[in-house]
């Protein structure tokens, strides 16, 4: 429950970003959606919403609720950003339009449908890999990493050398968004430790990428004036920062969930062609990236409660994905569920532009393991991941028995 403060607010006095709030994900949610409409959160200074309808109406409306002041806590315009602002997260129209429209059109359906019988084989491939390694193997690792940190890289035409660079940028990306902690902190020094920032420059530079993929295709609208040649090294750089971890994590998610609810696994073994249903379950269920800010552009209200100008409002998706006015029994992971309209892509104008490549890479990995293996067992404790602005874990270790 919230509590007024001397201006009156609603305020939730919590900390989204302990260890003690990240390890206790679930009970964190209902407490944000607990909260009520809105609330304000004294130790960082922001709104924070846990409700569908509310979080719903901070997506659709762009011009009462800016992506230019940054998405994170950190306000871009009048702080110092630890990056240069992306040309496409972190703008407003016009800016974002012909950003978007570039990166709408290079992962069009048609784009993906050419790139799926890759996915497929390489999916299984790895699986077969795993099989025939036998024992204990952490998933977390050897499939739910390893499986996007290939496909996606070579999709935008990366060099092979210099990837282990990509999960360090990452993680500093993702721990950016949230307050300048201990996460952030040692986060940034491996980066600067280990020459991280020059590999993405050199990555994001024409010149560099691999000809027949996304990052050659971006180029090809910067040459024809639909955008800026530094705009498409910034939409480069967006497929590094936006596009793996996320996925990463919900595979993870995914496989988790279908270990610990075995009629779910079932009916997937029963029939892979619900594999990108457990996965879109997953995303409701337990949201990888469970939450995006916006700035409010000018003083506003949401629910009756004033909110002031250029004050940041943060989106709590993960809450609003089990949020019991819009689902039915949301706490349970049911992959015969209709999860259309959950939260965990965003939606609106920014509204997720890589789901698409993500669904397909999902897909892959869980139908492959419901084809060729008949039961996951874990075979020691999952490890949750800290990370300020994702969940999902780091390491689960199992036992795999071949189909
Ligand atoms: C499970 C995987 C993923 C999740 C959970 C996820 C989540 C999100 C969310 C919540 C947003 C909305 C941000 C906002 O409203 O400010 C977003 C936007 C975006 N995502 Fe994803 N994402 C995933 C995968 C990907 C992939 C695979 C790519 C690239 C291939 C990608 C690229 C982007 C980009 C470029 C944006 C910004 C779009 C815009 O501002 O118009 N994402 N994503």
């Amino acid at each position: 429950m919230s509590v007024p403060d001397a201006h009156d607010r609603p305020v939730l006095d919590i900390d989204p970003f302990s260890r003690e709030s990240m390890d206790n994900p679930i009970a964190l949610d209902e407490t944000i959606r607990a909260a009520g409409p809105i609330a304000w959160v004294p130790k960082y200074g922001f709104w924070i919403s846990g409700q569908d309808a509310v979080v719903r109406e901070i997506f659709e409306d762009w011009r009462r609720f800016s992506s230019a002041f940054g998405t994170g806590l950190t306000n871009v315009v009048r702080e110092e950003p630890w990056r240069k602002p992306s040309s496409i997260l972190e703008a407003d129209p016009p800016v974002h339009t012909p950003n978007r429209k570039v990166l709408a059109r290079v992962l069009s359906p048609g784009a993906l449908r050419k790139m799926a019988d890759d996915f497929r084989a390489e999916a299984e491939r790895m699986v077969d890999g795993l099989l025939e390694r036998g024992g204990e193997i952490d998933i977390a690792t050897d499939l739910a990493f390893a499986f996007p940190f290939k496909v996606l890289p070579d999709a935008v035409g990366l060099q092979p050398s210099g990837r282990h660079h990509l999960m360090p940028y990452s993680e500093l990306n993702f721990n950016a968004m949230g307050p300048k902690n201990d996460l952030y902190l040692a986060a940034r020094k491996v980066v600067e430790e280990q020459g991280t920032f020059e590999y993405v420059a050199a990555q994001m530079a024409e010149e560099n990428l691999i000809p027949g993929g996304f990052g050659e295709e971006i180029y090809g609208y910067a040459h024809r004036g639909e955008i800026s040649h530094e705009d498409a090294g910034m939409l480069v750089r967006a497929f590094i920062s936006a596009g793996i971890d996320t996925t990463v994590f919900g595979i993870g998610i995914a496989i988790k969930a279908l270990i610990d609810n075995p009629s779910e696994w079932d009916k997937l073994r029963a029939d892979p062609g619900l594999a990108r249903a457990a996965f879109e379950e997953g995303l409701r269920w337990f949201a990888p990236s469970p939450v995006i800010g916006r700035t409010t552009s000018a003083a506003t209200e949401v629910a009756g409660v004033p909110l002031g100008a250029e004050e940041k409002v943060m989106m709590w998706l993960a809450a609003a994905n089990r949020d019991p006015v819009r689902w039915d029994d949301p706490d349970r992971y049911d992959i015969s569920r209709r999860t259309v309209g959950h939260l965990a892509f965003g939606t609106g104008i920014h509204g997720c532009v890589g789901q698409m490549v993500a669904r397909l890479e999902a897909e892959s990995v869980l139908g492959a393991l419901a084809r060729k293996v008949s039961r996951i067992e874990m075979a020691g404790p999952a490890e949750n991941v800290h990370i300020n602005w994702l969940r999902g874990y780091h390491r689960l270790p199992v036992r795999l028995t071949a189909a």
